[in-house]
């Protein structure tokens, strides 16, 4: 009999620090005029100095499985997505895991940018499938602003920090994990890039001088690659799941950039209440704005028990991901 993976159970965390568009004003030439106009966001969360990723994880994921109705002892395995560790090594999942008491897991980070939520449910999906794993928890977080360059007016204006979880099950009801698609181009990858800090450019007094451990980002041409790349995961991905896209219920998608939202909405002929946005509350905040916004839309309302649900994703990599949900 074929099995399938099912989202039994969501959850996020964000910190209580709030970064507005006037905080930015005061340490950058921009207006909150601009940055509305340009990119959606009115204000941003920041972690405070003892706060970090598996801060926001572990309560992430205690939400998540507290939805889905599992001790942490039920959780098979744990993967995290994100380009902020708490440390290069040992891995946040394994951190967290052990913080939680759920055993002596396999637990692991991954990287894939913006797109590493959609990357570790096509992992989890793999696994329960083919029998590996009955229960796994899947996480996007990052805190970007511990990586932002302050100095750079076109890349600061646009971070913020968070985490999302779900917890995914050989047994439903839930969410099933439906047709996908993912795919990455390494040769645009400086395009959003931090120069410093690995094994090209080890962590020097050098390094630090120029600035090499923040994002470094050309914003307008990742902006035409995204919207390509968002719309096509999206027509790919339904096209696996035999979904016409007059069918879709709800778009789901990273919040990079209302613009790109829009356009992706667009493409899916969408009416405005069918797309899940926040990305004014919380700006870009990388792995994490998937599952957030996915929680946030589940414990809405948003996402009823018949919605058919398109996540869509582009980050650096560059890599990009589109998966079906069917409720
Ligand atoms: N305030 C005021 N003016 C600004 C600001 C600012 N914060 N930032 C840039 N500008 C200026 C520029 O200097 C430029 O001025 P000029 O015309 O005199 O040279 C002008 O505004 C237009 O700049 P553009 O870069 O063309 O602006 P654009 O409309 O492309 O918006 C933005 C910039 C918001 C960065 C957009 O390109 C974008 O969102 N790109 C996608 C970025 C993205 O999603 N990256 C994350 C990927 S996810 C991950 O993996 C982390």
């Amino acid at each position: 009999m074929s099995r399938n993976a099912y989202i039994v159970g969501t959850g996020h965390a964000v910190p209580d620090g709030i970064i507005t568009n006037a905080d930015l004003e005061k340490i950058v030439d921009t207006s909150d005029e601009w940055i509305v106009t340009r990119t959606g966001i009115k204000e941003r969360r920041r972690v405070d100095a003892e706060t970090a990723s598996s801060d926001l994880v572990a309560e992430a994921v205690l939400n998540a499985l507290d939805m889905a109705g599992w001790k942490p002892e039920d959780v098979q395995g744990i993967i995290v997505g994100t380009v902020t560790p708490d440390y290069p090594f040992p891995s946040t999942a394994a951190l967290v895991a052990d913080r939680l008491n759920m055993g002596k897991i396999p637990a692991y980070d991954f990287e894939a940018g913006c797109t590493a939520f959609i990357y570790g449910l096509i992992q989890a999906k793999a696994f329960i499938e083919s029998g590996i794993l009955d229960r796994i928890v899947v996480v996007g977080v990052d805190c970007l602003t511990r990586i932002t360059n302050w100095d750079d007016r076109s890349s600061c204006i646009l971070f913020g920090d968070g985490a999302g979880a779900v917890a995914v099950s050989s047994e439903g009801p839930g969410g099933r994990l439906g047709g996908w698609h993912w795919g990455s181009d390494g040769s645009l990858g400086e395009y959003l890039i931090q120069w410093g800090g690995g094994s090209r450019n080890p962590a020097s007094h050098e390094t630090v001088d120029k600035n090499h451990h923040t994002i470094y980002m050309e914003g307008s041409r990742i902006f035409k690659h995204a919207v390509r790349a968002m719309h096509d995961s999206c027509m790919e991905a339904l096209k696996r799941d035999g979904t016409p896209k007059k069918d879709v219920d709800l778009l789901v998608s990273h919040q990079a950039n209302l613009r790109i939202i829009d356009a992706t909405a667009r493409a899916l002929e969408l009416e405005p209440e069918q797309v899940y946005i926040n990305i004014q509350k919380y700006g870009n905040t990388s792995a994490a704005s998937i599952p957030i916004a996915l929680d946030e839309a589940h414990r809405s309302g948003a996402i009823s028990e018949s919605s058919t649900v398109v996540l869509a994703a582009f980050g650096a990599g560059l890599t990009w991901g589109g998966m079906i949900l069917h409720w």
